[in-house]
């Protein structure tokens, strides 16, 4: 497709003899479609040319040469240029490049020989599954197909907390009171019970707490009992988790965890210690990050075993090394901002190429609260992801019984809109800030919900349904999509692959979400103003073919969040 930003820029670069790249990043899309397609705001450049921003735009209008098939006209309005697309060229490249790529449209090759890794989920063994592992899941899995399908070479890594002091006192519990739990049916439950007694007898009797310590060196030695043990932890939670995986739909191409690195942590030690970096306090060995305003980084603990922050760092290396990663991304919550701060600083004393530590980026998002009582912590206990999402399937489920009771494929249908709410709810507010999850909000088939972009799609399949066809292209009339609302449709259409860049740009999903929405919502505006079916073959071919194109945009763009279309609704 004709890329107009660009040819506007060349344009404007010819007059002023400005780098053309600069001059794009510079080009604004106005709120109002009455200002144009796009507008160059010349206060940006009234420093570097020492004129005033409607001088500028006047002499600029004045020597630029536009191709009239491509830009219509420019207009002046105060500082700005206001360009205004040839409408039938814009449709014209759309529809073309929807015929051509079909279930492809808006993807590219740009990430060709590059690779990202994007690391997401990483819920804790033996602890319950949360709502804060959840965002990490749903943004971490998107943000994975967004880079996939512009091209990149995308590695997925759910950098499971499976190692840590604690699992010493889990296999003394397990040894004691094991036949007790029935672990199999319930195993992060009963793990955390365990959990909760062991540690209490440990308070009361320090002898406990040194077998419990003996455990986990024991562990770290590799001993079989022990390991055996620990093994049998994680490959129940992992039974557990693989659960909400399937629910969501979401996979991994490594599970290496942090017990992965649990004896990889030496040559971070012998690195630092070369680097001069590694100081000793009161017994431990830390990294002084002061000059940097943060607080030590420490990297071994007193009785000499590695920490979580140690093991990120052999994690760093072994990524680099395994992958040759442009990007190593960790979807994490903002909790831990000072944590990736601190090793992304560290990560520098490793003797890395400059690339892989310039490639080291955190996305942190907001917390969930949830807005009934009930679904929050409830006797001390987390919201269990499972019940969530099993909760958002049956709440559709009553929504179905009581509108449309003689739907197709109800319980497939409940499910890909239930979990599509869910996700949607997920990934649409600014990821930085905090959520607020409610019910009614994010089940709302008319707010600005998943279900709300499923429904339109849907709407797009019925009026297929209805025409029985899918026109052929050649058949189309360009100049009859030229009404406003057709034309706000297909210009939304033609900026898809722009957005895909601006969510890997920022590692944003809420960008695709709203993107959606406003799809959505030029469709239904289309769908109000405009009769589809109707005696005028021409003009029934165009707008079925509009139908078609946006449920196809609608369909890759929830697909790429991780949402699935239901056929009816
Ligand atoms: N397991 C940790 C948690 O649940 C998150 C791990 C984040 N990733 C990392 N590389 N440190 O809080």
């Amino acid at each position: 497709m004709i890329n107009f930003k660009k040819e506007i820029s060349k344009q404007i670069s010819n007059t002023i003899k400005i780098d053309e790249n600069q001059l794009e990043n510079y080009i604004e899309i106005p709120k109002d479609a009455n200002n144009g397609d796009y507008a160059f705001p010349c206060f940006k450049l009234a420093k570097e040319l020492k004129k005033s921003p409607q001088l500028i735009a006047d002499e600029i209008k004045q020597k630029i040469e536009l191709d009239e098939q491509i830009i219509e006209k420019v207009e002046v309005i105060g500082g700005y240029l206001n360009f205004y697309i040839n409408k039938s060229k814009l449709i014209e490249e759309v529809l073309k490049e929807i015929n051509e790529k079909k279930e492809e449209y808006g993807s590219s090759k740009e990430g060709n020989g590059k690779n990202i890794i994007v690391e997401y989920s990483s819920p804790n063994i033996a602890k319950e599954f949360h709502i804060g592992h959840l965002r990490t899941t749903l943004i971490g899995a998107a943000l994975y197909s967004t880079y996939k399908y512009l091209g990149y070479n995308t590695i997925g890594i759910n950098h499971l907390g499976d190692y840590g002091t604690q699992f010493g006192k889990m296999i003394e519990g397990y040894k004691r009171w094991g036949s007790e739990y029935n672990l199999e049916e319930n195993p992060i439950e009963n793990l955390t019970k365990l959990y909760i007694r062991i540690n209490n007898l440990c308070k009361e009797d320090e002898k406990v707490l040194e077998l419990c310590r003996e455990n986990f060196k024991k562990l770290e030695e590799k001993d079989p009992y022990c390991v055996e043990i620990w093994n049998k932890f994680k490959t129940l939670s992992l039974k557990e988790f693989n659960k909400t995986y399937e629910l969501l739909g979401v996979k991994f191409d490594s599970q290496n965890g942090e017990a992965f690195y649990a004896d990889k942590t030496k040559e971070v030690i012998d690195l630092l210690k070369k680097s001069g970096k590694l100081e000793e306090s009161q017994g431990a060995e830390i990294v002084d990050l002061s000059e940097k305003g943060m607080p030590p980084c420490i990297i071994t603990k007193s009785n000499g075993s590695s920490i979580y922050a140690t093991r990120d760092l052999a994690a760093i290396l072994y990524r680099a090394r395994t992958y040759d990663f442009d990007k190593c991304i960790y979807v994490v919550a903002y909790e831990q901002n000072l944590h990736f701060k601190q090793i992304f600083e560290v990560a520098k004393y490793l003797g890395l190429d400059k690339k892989y530590t310039d490639g080291l980026i955190h996305v942190p998002f907001g917390m969930v609260r949830l807005s009934t009582g009930r679904m929050s912590t409830r006797e001390g206990n987390v919201v269990k992801v499972n019940d969530l999402l099993n909760e958002a399937i049956d709440r559709v489920k009553n929504i179905i019984e009581e509108k449309n009771p003689n739907m197709e494929e109800k319980e497939e249908n409940a499910k890909k809109i239930g979990i599509g709410a869910v996700i949607f709810n997920s990934l649409s507010t600014t990821l930085i800030k905090d959520q607020i999850f409610d019910w009614d909000t994010i089940l709302n088939f008319q707010g600005e919900t998943g279900p709300y972009i499923q429904y339109i799609y849907v709407r797009t399949k019925s009026v297929i349904e209805k025409a029985g066809y899918i026109p052929d292209l050649e058949n189309i009339d360009y100049a009859l999509l030229e009404d406003k609302e057709s034309y706000n449709v297909l210009k939304t259409i033609y900026n898809f692959n722009n957005i895909l860049k601006q969510v890997i740009e920022k590692n944003e999903t809420s960008f695709l979400a709203r993107y959606l929405i406003e799809l959505a919502q030029n469709y239904s505006n289309f769908y109000n103003e405009n009769k589809i079916i109707c005696d005028d073959k021409k003009i029934q071919d165009a707008r079925v073919y509009l139908s078609y194109c946006v449920g196809n945009v609608l369909k890759i763009g929830a697909k790429l969040l991780g949402i699935n279309m239901p056929n009816k609704m």
